[in-house]
């Protein structure tokens, strides 16, 4: 997909379709009134009769052969008061979504000339392109029969008020596409199923991203070396599958040779069955998105890629399965840690802290100067905050703050949840250093202060993911968070 700016009016763009604005009061946008004009009062008359009510994220497409566009797509932007981030994010999602039905191959969008509260050129098309390429992904289904017909779509321009602010919207633009790129990665990993999506199948996609970027470098490390490594923990999470663990370590050198990397540790369990302590089958195929922390690693790795990000990333991806067998582990093992603490285990469906700890532990031969983990790690976060909103913890509060920030920028929100120090007695074992689970109390931030136990003199941040990283019923499937979240705060530090 191609994406560009234009600025000027409305009545004077080519294009197959111009999308345009309505509020719920019935107010046009200001590319709506330039349309209605040259179309003889058509848009204000549907209006008038209520075809179309500009509820956010409503759609009516309009057939206007003759014109400078051969379409009009009014979409509803909500009350003019509140459109912000969100509402503007939704009638571009709408957008696509109406788009992607018609033959269209060209569109414009004048819904970046409307005042989008907080948001500048750059984030008006940051915004436009992330959404768009969000709209148009279809899910890598597994059919017997033929693929439904791609979109047609090929290009997208959004229209900004004066042109001097051309450059900051193609800039935007272009981190967008870079963006969507790599949740669309992010996506086609975690929608795929576990018995395609393996821990080999995620060392071999890291692979993949080594060959695409001249700049992006993969070692994986298979059993032999987790061994030798003395990672008892998370090859106690492995013990039970046929399917061989692996750590894929990716870096991304956008940065000067020696500037400290950031540090992005992804959950890559490929199916979570809870291994001995077994899960319910209700809703058990959903334990396939257990990977998304790895999956968004890499879908970082490749958005930071095409952008260019001007940084240094490591990424460091522990990938098994946690199944039950004659060989897993059991309830009241004890396993020893690659930092050497040791830990009883008491419920083996509290894997994904034991894989994390040892990777954590790993990340530090690379000196990084944060670490930022990425796990569907709890039940208990989706009871605490749904599936809209990430769960940050840190052991410092000015990072917990730049990535909500981040969050808040991307319209991919997150919401620091606190760590205390009363919360670790929680975690207190007879028999060693620590257990991996405890009572239902606090579940979300108890998991971050075991993961806490490995991170001692490390600048860190933990995302628990699991309400946020796929969506479930009808349109069940993942939603490539937080990737958009993971490109701001990246974005944010490579700037001075
Ligand atoms: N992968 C799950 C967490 C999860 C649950 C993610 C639901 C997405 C939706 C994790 O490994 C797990 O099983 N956690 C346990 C921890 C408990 C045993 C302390 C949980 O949340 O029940
Ligand atoms: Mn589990
Ligand atoms: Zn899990």
């Amino acid at each position: 997909m191609r994406f560009y700016a234009v600025s000027g009016s409305a009545s004077q763009q080519r294009t197959d379709c111009a999308i345009v604005g309505l509020y719920e009061s019935g107010a046009l946008s200001t590319a709506a009134g330039q349309l209605d004009a040259a179309l003889g009062g058509r848009i204000g008359r549907l209006v008038k009769r209520r075809d179309v009510r500009g509820k956010a994220g409503e759609v009516l497409l309009l057939d206007v052969e003759g014109g400078p566009c051969e379409r009009v797509l009014l979409v509803g932007l909500g009350k003019k008061e509140s459109l912000g981030r969100r509402q503007y994010k939704k009638a571009l999602l709408a957008a696509a979504a109406a788009l992607a039905r018609t033959g269209a191959q060209d569109a414009v969008s004048h819904l970046s000339s409307e005042p989008v509260a907080e948001t500048d050129a750059y984030y008006r098309g940051r915004l436009a392109a992330e959404s768009v390429g969000h709209g148009l992904y279809r899910v890598p289904a597994i059919r017997s029969s033929r693929r439904p017909p791609l979109p047609a779509l090929r290009s997208f321009g959004i229209a900004v008020p004066h042109k001097d602010q051309k450059a900051d919207a193609e800039r935007g633009l272009e981190h967008g596409k870079g963006i969507a790129a790599g949740a669309a990665l992010t996506r086609d990993l975690a929608n795929l199923p576990a018995n395609v999506c393996t821990p080999s199948y995620l060392a071999k996609q890291a692979r993949e991203l080594a060959r695409q970027y001249r700049n992006v470098s993969v070692e994986v490390l298979d059993e032999p070396a987790l061994r030798r490594l003395k990672m008892g923990a998370f090859l106690s999470v492995t013990a039970g599958t046929d399917e061989p663990a692996r750590l894929i370590v990716l870096r991304y050198r956008g940065g000067a040779a020696g500037e400290a990397p950031v540090a992005l540790v992804g959950k890559g369990v490929t199916f979570d069955s809870g291994g001995i302590s077994l899960k319910q089958p209700l809703a058990m195929d959903e334990m396939k998105f257990d990977m998304t922390g790895a999956a968004s690693v890499l879908g970082a790795v490749k958005a930071a890629a095409e952008i260019g990000l001007p940084l240094n990333l490591v990424g460091v991806v522990p990938a098994c399965e946690n199944m039950p067998s004659g060989r897993a582990t059991k309830p009241g093992d004890i396993v020893r840690s690659m930092s050497g603490q040791t830990i009883e285990v008491i419920n083996t469906d509290a894997e994904g802290r034991l894989i994390l700890s040892d990777a954590l532990t790993y990340a530090r031969r690379f000196k990084p100067a944060v670490v930022v983990d990425i796990a569907t790690l709890t039940g208990a976060c989706v009871i605490a905050l749904g599936a809209h909103t990430t769960a940050v913890m840190s052991n410092e509060d000015d990072l917990a703050a730049e990535l909500t920030a981040a969050g808040r920028r991307a319209e991919d929100r997150a919401w620091h949840m606190p760590m205390a120090e009363e919360y670790h007695d929680q975690l207190k074992s007879p028999f060693a250093d620590f257990t991996n689970s405890c009572g239902r109390d606090g579940g979300a931030i108890t998991a971050a202060c075991f993961l806490a136990k490995f991170t001692d003199g490390l600048r860190w941040a933990h995302l628990d993911i699991a309400g946020t990283a796929y969506q479930t019923g009808a349109h069940k499937g993942s939603t490539g968070r937080p990737v958009p979240l993971l490109m701001d705060f990246l974005i944010h530090r490579g700037r001075p």
